[in-house]
């Protein structure tokens, strides 16, 4: 990146200096990895196309890229983030890799329609057009048909010049652990290693923990205080960063948006995630993609509202089993938010696991 510009390991000990992070070696180690292919981006953009490489369309060489993959919350998404901000390309991308994959896949089914004999190739052409580097966060695969393509999409992607730092909690040998078929998809992992760079993120800190450690998170009643105390949360948990993306999930070929999303941080409203016709698949499928999920306004439950009583059962039943944590406003503690009618006795369950998801050493170990 340019000599005038500060490096990336120079913003980051002006933060800690300014006491808005707090010093980690392990972090600091790896942003020099992170600005070397900054820099290298940055100046294959400036480089004169050559003349025979530009009548030919001929791709640049990508760099080689990243596999960033820790324990969580040690900061993997917050450098990503704070990378992809700095690089000064145009042509860069972030997205979360399950929303990406889903897109992959969507744009796979729309190819084959048009009878095309290798759909994934016009999908990695759009997907690269104009494009320098993706930066995809929380990389896993839990899905065979994910497994079975992406390492051709990944040498696609490679091939057209993209470079690509991806975030995980497992190193690449664990990926798609167990899966079904999983000898097809050894070679995306040989590529993997191969194409990027891969490192551990090592530090003793799980930041995420440390935060809500202690935090209240369960507001009641559901006021503008609670409503300012979340956002509060949701500011912290995202790294000071406004607004996130929305999360769209694909399950059983329908869209399932989360209106937002950023760094394994969901937020929405009790309405946008009880209020509409989803079931279990769609809040297993939320559970799956989250690490936090910020919701608002939960009401009094009762048989005047018994399919979203119903829907919200479902939900802590999802969150509980994929342990999510839960930062909510309600408009009563947990025992008496659905007290008499048909299915308050079942919520008995409810209301005993929205006590133990406050606990404060609540959330998945790894
Ligand atoms: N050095 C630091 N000082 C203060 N806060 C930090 C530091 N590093 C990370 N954080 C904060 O900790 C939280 C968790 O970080 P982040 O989301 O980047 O973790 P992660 O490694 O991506 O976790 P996961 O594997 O769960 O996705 C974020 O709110 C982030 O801003
Ligand atoms: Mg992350």
């Amino acid at each position: 990146m340019s000599d005038a510009r500060q490096t990336l390991t120079e913003i980051y000990d002006r933060q800690v200096q300014e006491g808005t992070m707090r010093p980690d070696p392990a972090q600091r180690a790896l942003l020099p990895h992170l600005q070397r292919i900054g820099d290298e981006l940055e100046a294959a953009a400036v480089r004169p196309k050559r003349f025979l490489g530009g009548l030919f369309g001929k791709p640049p060489v990508a760099p080689r890229g990243l596999y960033l993959w820790g324990g969580v919350g040690r900061g993997k998404s917050m450098l990503m983030d704070m990378f992809e901000a700095h690089v000064a390309i145009a042509g860069k991308r972030r997205v979360h890799f399950h929303a990406f994959m889903q897109e992959v896949q969507a744009g796979l089914d729309a190819a084959r329609k048009t009878g095309v004999d290798d759909a994934l190739r016009p999908v990695a052409a759009d997907l690269s057009a104009g494009l320098r580097l993706l930066c995809f966060d929380e990389m896993q695969i839990t899905d065979i048909a994910d497994a079975m393509i992406v390492g051709r999409l990944f040498q696609l992607l490679l091939d057209r010049g993209v470079a690509i730092v991806t975030t995980s909690n497992r190193p690449p040998d664990d990926l798609y652990k167990d899966g079904l078929n999983r000898p097809l998809f050894l070679p995306f992992i040989a590529l993997l290693k191969d194409r990027l760079e891969v490192i551990e993120l090592q530090g003793p800190t799980d930041y995420r923990r440390d935060m809500l450690a202690g935090a209240k998170v369960y507001f009641t009643p559901a006021d503008q205080a609670a409503s300012r105390a979340l956002r509060l949360l949701w500011h912290d948990l995202t790294g000071g960063r406004e607004g996130g993306q929305p999360l769209r999930l694909t399950v059983n070929g329908r869209i399932v948006e989360i209106p937002d999303h950023r760094s394994g941080v969901a937020r929405a409203g009790f309405w946008d995630l009880c209020g509409r016709p989803l079931g279990p698949a769609d809040y297993l499928a939320l559970a799956q993609a989250v690490r936090v999920l910020i919701l608002e306004d939960i009401p009094h439950l009762s048989a005047a509202n018994y399919n979203e009583a119903k829907r919200f059962v479902i939900l802590i039943d999802a969150l509980y089993e994929a342990k999510v944590r839960l930062i909510c406003s309600a408009a009563d503690q947990p025992e008496r938010l659905y007290i008499e009618g048909a299915g308050s006795f079942e919520f008995e369950r409810t209301a005993s696991r929205l006590r133990e998801m406050q606990a404060a050493d609540w959330g998945r170990p790894d």
